[in-house]
């Protein structure tokens, strides 16, 4: 393993390095192995120690591998924020393995495009409920005026506009300089796994999450494990299990109206997991998109817990739609700092129209009245939802509805396979199995804001026809 097969023309120290950034890349050396003491590194490429020296005090700049007194070379286990440089595997993320066709979501892509399909698969309000606001009526020299108000963290105006929501809604205190806007939620989730992971690491999320489905994890080489779950969140005896087992560096989760089973983590159980991660010094990343669309008071966010041991995410998509795709990460400073910095290198900059555009909706006089207005609406739907089940109830378990957009149904008899499912299509109601989420067969997502009252009159009517025919098989 240790020597230089090929000759090159690029310096000996070079090779080195790139060999062992190889043998990390490709897993061959994992986080936290030990690399051969210099004088044996040196016998076995032959060549003099400090050719070797020179070559893992280049890796120790770069980041990929540390010295420790008395312990010797290690790989860098990953250190959250240390490493700004973009590491996308653009192959991987392209190989047919992380794009296995999911018959499923195929035929999900061909039912949105019918007309008469009942779609309460896509994750967004429907359009009747989102709120309005008038467009800016800007001239073009005022818009490039705007443009002078963009800094590295984003348009100036929405980050303060944020930063002043996230402190009243989270009762979080913080400045504008640890607000960094993003492309969307999923751009910061991105960006984190970028700066605070290697290739290797392993991240823990609930099961069943929305996270499984996203191809950015395979195509930075993480792993994801999944937590079980009950009424009140994800399970910490089972997390503490994971954490000694896998070598867990992060924690991800969704804790209020969690998608996909709509679950809220109990304060009790936000208590505990910030313990936890306190005992094993791991960074939490709370993804919190959904909770503004809350109907009573939630319990107080991961970041309110624990400052700074919680990365905070928010996003403009669920109340305005991903036509606006703006989120957010709030952190502290230094970590802002080179989230800032791996996205100017791989050139994320957003554009300043959907910035201008944000700032307007959530400046519009009318905003905080609109979006208590769809927190009714949605309450009502939620409310006429649960009352309407009551004709499916005996063969589904129903999930509460206390805000966000998602109910979750349970089969309650036989186990059912993927295959089962397609059953839905006949029926042209489009939802979202669990398998999409898990390793689970027996579940569901639907998005119940989709549905007027006639929508839900015949969901309940092809639902119940559905369970009928699933009971006989
Ligand atoms: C829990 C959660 N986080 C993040 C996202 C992505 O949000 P965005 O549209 O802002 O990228 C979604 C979208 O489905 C989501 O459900």
């Amino acid at each position: 393993m240790w020597h230089l097969s090929e000759e090159k023309k690029t310096p000996i120290y070079q090779q080195i390095i790139e060999q062992i950034i190889g043998y990390i890349q490709d897993g061959t050396l994992k986080p936290g192995d030990r690399l051969p003491a210099e004088r044996k590194l040196a016998t076995y490429y032959q060549v003099n120690r400090s050719t070797v020296v020179h070559a893992l005090d280049e890796l120790v700049s770069l980041g990929w591998v540390l010295r420790r007194q008395g312990s010797g070379t290690i790989v860098n286990e990953g250190n959250w924020g240390r490493s700004t440089a973009p590491r996308v595997d653009w192959r991987r993320l392209f190989t047919q393995e992380l794009h296995p066709n999911e018959p499923f979501l195929e035929k999900v892509q061909e039912l949105l495009n019918d007309p008469a399909a009942i779609d309460l698969f896509s994750g967004e309000l429907p359009l009747g409920l989102i709120p309005d606001f008038r467009f800016p009526s800007y001239t073009w020299e005022e818009l490039l005026l705007e443009e002078k108000k963009q800094s590295p963290l984003g348009y100036r105006p929405l980050q303060q506009v944020i930063c002043q929501r996230v402190k009243s809604e989270q009762k979080i205190d913080i400045s504008s300089n640890q607000v960094l806007i993003t492309s969307g939620a999923q751009q910061a989730m991105f960006l984190l796994l970028q700066v605070m992971l290697q290739s290797g690491d392993s991240v823990a999320i609930e099961d069943p999450s929305f996270l499984y489905s996203l191809p950015i994890f395979a195509s930075a080489g993480v792993k994801l494990y999944g937590v079980e779950m009950d009424q009140e969140g994800m399970r910490i005896d089972k997390l503490e299990q994971l954490i000694l087992t896998k070598k867990i560096k992060l924690i991800i989760l969704n804790p209020t109206f969690q998608n996909p089973t709509g679950t809220t983590m109990s304060k009790r159980r936000r208590n505990e997991l910030i313990e936890l991660s306190r005992k094993y010094q791991l960074p939490i990343v709370e993804d919190e998109v959904f909770s503004e669309l809350t109907f009573n008071k939630v319990p107080p966010s991961l970041k309110e817990l624990a400052p700074h041991q919680v990365i905070h995410l928010g996003s403009l998509s669920k109340i305005f739609g991903s036509s606006i795709k703006i989120g957010w990460i709030v952190a502290d400073q230094d970590l802002i700092q080179r989230l800032s910095e791996a996205k100017q290198m791989m050139d994320f900059s957003i554009s300043i129209f959907p910035q201008v555009i944000a700032h307007t909706a959530l400046t519009d006089p009318q905003f905080e009245k609109n979006q208590a207005d769809l927190v009714t609406a949605l309450n009502e739907r939620a409310q006429a939802f649960l009352e309407e089940s009551s004709v499916i109830a005996k063969d589904w378990d129903i999930s509460k509805i206390d805000g966000g957009i998602y109910v979750y149904l349970t089969w309650r008899h036989q186990h059912l396979t993927r295959k089962d499912w397609e059953i839905f299509f006949r029926e042209k109601v489009v939802i979202a199995p669990s398998f999409l989420f898990s390793n689970d067969t027996m579940a569901m997502r639907v998005n119940y804001t989709r549905m007027t009252a006639h929508m839900r009159q015949q969901f309940f009517l092809k639902l119940h026809r559905i369970s009928k025919e699933l009971r006989r098989k």
